[in-house]
């Protein structure tokens, strides 16, 4: 299995439940790993009953593992910090409030939130040096699209750099005696910030393709099946590998014996789930790695030991 590894998935399928129970079986097969949390509702924490902060902290009770938990609106601000600050030191005082502003409401789009997660996804990859990293929610479609930057961008950057050092030759042709400083494009601090962010989406991309890969929880219901089937089409589209599918809260059957009214309305779900399980298989390139049958109660304690158990162990080594 990779070194990287993304859950995704539909609201509420169980990527939070799924992805900590896989994180739980990789430690426990001896690889330091770290499970990435970027859910505001805190529901690792509500896992392990623990509370975590931005940095990887040790799980108490369980042996090589960490959780890191990130919160998207923290990082929305500091990303937006962190852009002002870098370029309220290269423009003049009286473009300032102008760029403020136009920050601002760039940061209010739909996408600022993913983009700014998508950010803090990247330094952990740069940073960690854990076995596994299991991430809690894969980027969406519209984060993927930032891995299309780098071409977009160096294209971009290239044509800038040209157009620069022939204005700084021109410059240079014009200018009388060699009292002026030579001005090179080489310590432009606006173009170093954009090849900054080339090479990190460059990192973004490579680290994705070739060290990573995407497990999408699903459960048997039409809409999550229908969400499954769209969130592979855009890993296709960039490229990504799946390792394959989780379903999620299968009802269980009951007891042959059994005949009551609410054995035979399971007995129908079952039947109705299996068939939308075949599809699946069928309909859907990657495979099924597990099935996982609804608990009698939320997946933590002992829940998360029997769900590790009920996932295929080629994944976790
Ligand atoms: N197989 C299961 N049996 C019983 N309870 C489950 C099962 N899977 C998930 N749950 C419970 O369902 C709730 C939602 O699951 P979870 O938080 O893992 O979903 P999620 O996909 O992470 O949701 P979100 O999209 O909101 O982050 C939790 O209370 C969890 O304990
Ligand atoms: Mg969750």
């Amino acid at each position: 299995m990779e070194r990287f590894v993304f859950f995704g998935g539909k609201g509420g399928v169980g990527k939070t439940s799924i992805s900590a129970a896989y994180a739980h079986k990789c430690a426990r097969a001896g690889a330091e790993t770290l499970l990435v949390s970027t859910d505001p509702a805190h529901s690792t924490a509500d896992v392990f009953d623990q509370a975590f902060d931005d940095t990887p902290t040790p799980v108490d009770g369980y042996d090589s593992l960490e959780v890191l938990e990130t919160d998207p609106e923290q990082e929305v601000t500091e990303h937006l910090m962190e852009t002002k600050r870098a370029l309220g030191d290269q423009v003049s005082a009286s473009v300032v409030n102008e760029i403020d502003r136009q920050i601002e409401l760039s940061h209010q789009t739909p996408g600022a939130h993913e983009a700014a997660l998508f950010d803090r996804f990247i330094d952990i990859m740069q940073e960690s040096d854990h076995d596994r990293v299991v991430f809690d929610t894969s980027p969406t479609g519209g984060t993927l699209r930032l891995l299309s930057l780098p071409e977009y961008l160096g294209g971009w950057i290239d044509r800038l750099i040209e157009k620069r050092e022939a204005s700084i030759d021109l410059y240079e042709r014009a200018a009388i005696g060699d009292r002026e400083p030579r001005r090179t494009a080489l310590g432009d601090p606006i173009l170093a910030r954009l090849q900054g962010r080339r090479e990190r989406f460059e990192f973004a991309r490579e680290t994705l393709r070739e060290s990573a890969t995407f497990v999408l929880v699903t459960n048997p219901d039409e809409l999550s099946v229908r969400e499954t089937a769209r969130a592979l089409d855009s890993l296709q589209d960039y490229e990504l590998q799946v390792a394959g599918l989780v379903v999620n809260r299968l009802t269980p059957e009951p007891e042959p014996e059994e005949d009551g009214r609410g054995a035979r309305y399971l007995r129908e779900r079952v039947q109705t789930e299996r068939e939308r399980l075949r599809e699946l298989e069928t309909s859907l390139d990657p495979p099924v790695l597990a099935t996982i049958e609804t608990r009698v109660s939320e997946i933590k304690g002992s829940f998360l030991d029997d769900v590790a158990e009920d996932l295929d162990v080629s994944i976790t080594v």
